[in-house]
This record gives structure tokens, C-alpha cells and sequence, in this order.
């Protein structure tokens, strides 16, 4: 049973062993990585891209929600704000969004071409948008601020300057706002 190995042979018990050290720790990171995934989402309120609601991109500006009187910041009955952005090549309509500061922020997003993605940095805000599907991201902004928000999906040769500006206005101000202040990219 236990022959002689020839100089620099290792038995095989050892590969053995080293093996299952080296699969154990692969999994624990694996198992620390997935952990790090889930504990950020519930403490730091990140999520999974969008929701699966499909609309159809080809009469997006014929009728539905995106159509251009629709697009821009809403106030709902229950006080919350609904933004809602068209992506296509190569900028997002409307290009100035003002939202109310200290307000539950919903943006709704769609693509009426290729696959495009907006962020707003240091926010929870970062979702790619797909035609055919309705790109959904809840936030709310304690201060009112100024924020750009790029394209970051690439999407052909316009897309290093496909941007829009979103600006947080204190929520007594927006009030005051008409819808066409609401899309202004000028004054406050
Ligand atoms: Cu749109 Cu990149």
C-alpha cells in the first residue's frame, strides 16, 4: 500500500487535503461576498435594477405615459413625486428635471431605441434602461442640491454627452412651480 514516490512527488492524501483547504476558503468568500450583497441592500436600501414592466417602444410618443406633455415631475395625491424621463440617442427628455427636496422621488424611465442608464451619484440611484421595459427608482433627497446625471451605458457615438440636470428645490418652492418651471433648467 504505501509504495515509495519518486523525489517531488506528492502523495496524493496532501493534494488531497490542500484541495479541500482551497474549496472550503473559496467558499467562505464566496459566502462573505454574498453576505456583504444582502446586508447592503436592507441597510443601505440598494436593490436590483428596476421592476419587469413592459411597454411598447414603438409608440411612445403617440400615447401612454411618455408622451411629451407627460414627461417631467408630477405630484401625486399622496405628496410623492413621479418623474418620468425619456431616453433615447442621445438625451433624456426633459434635459432639466426639478424634483422637490424632503419628498418621496419615483423615476420612471424608459428607452425609445437602444439600451441606455442614468445615475445620480452619491444617490441610490443607478438603473439601466432597456426599450420595451419601464425602469423604476425610488429615492428621496434630504437636501436640495444639484445633481447631473449622465447616460452610463453605452449607447453609440453620442453617448458621452447624453446628460440631464436634476435639481432639488426646497418642497415649498416646487409647489410654486408651473409645469414648465418644473422642466427649466434656468433659475431655481
Ligand atoms: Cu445613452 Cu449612453
Amino acid at each position: 500500500m504505501a509504495q515509495t514516490l519518486a523525489d517531488g512527488v506528492v502523495p496524493h492524501e496532501v493534494v488531497d487535503r490542500t484541495e479541500n483547504r482551497w474549496v472550503t476558503a473559496m467558499a467562505l468568500m464566496l459566502l462573505i461576498m454574498l453576505a456583504i450583497v444582502v446586508v447592503t441592500a436592507i441597510t443601505g436600501a440598494l436593490h436590483p435594477a428596476s421592476n419587469v414592466e413592459v411597454v411598447d417602444a414603438r409608440t411612445l410618443h403617440l400615447q401612454g405615459e411618455f408622451v411629451e406633455s407627460n414627461l417631467g415631475t408630477t405630484i401625486e395625491p399622496d405628496g410623492s413625486a413621479t418623474v418620468r424621463v425619456l431616453a433615447e440617442q442621445y438625451a433624456f427628455a426633459p434635459h432639466c428635471i426639478k424634483v422637490p427636496a424632503d419628498t418621496p422621488v419615483r423615476f420612471r424611465l424608459t428607452s425609445a431605441d437602444v439600451v441606455h442608464g442614468f445615475i445620480l451619484p452619491d444617490t441610490n440611484v443607478n438603473s439601466m434602461v432597456v426599450p420595451g421595459f419601464v425602469a423604476e427608482v425610488r429615492t428621496k433627497f434630504a437636501q436640495p442640491g444639484e445633481y447631473t446625471m449622465p447616460c452610463h451605458e453605452y449607447c453609440g457615438f453620442g453617448h458621452h454627452g447624453m446628460w440631464a440636470h436634476v435639481s432639488v428645490v426646497p418642497k415649498e418652492q416646487f409647489a410654486g412651480k408651473t409645469p414648465l418651471e418644473r422642466t427649466s433648467c434656468a433659475g431655481h
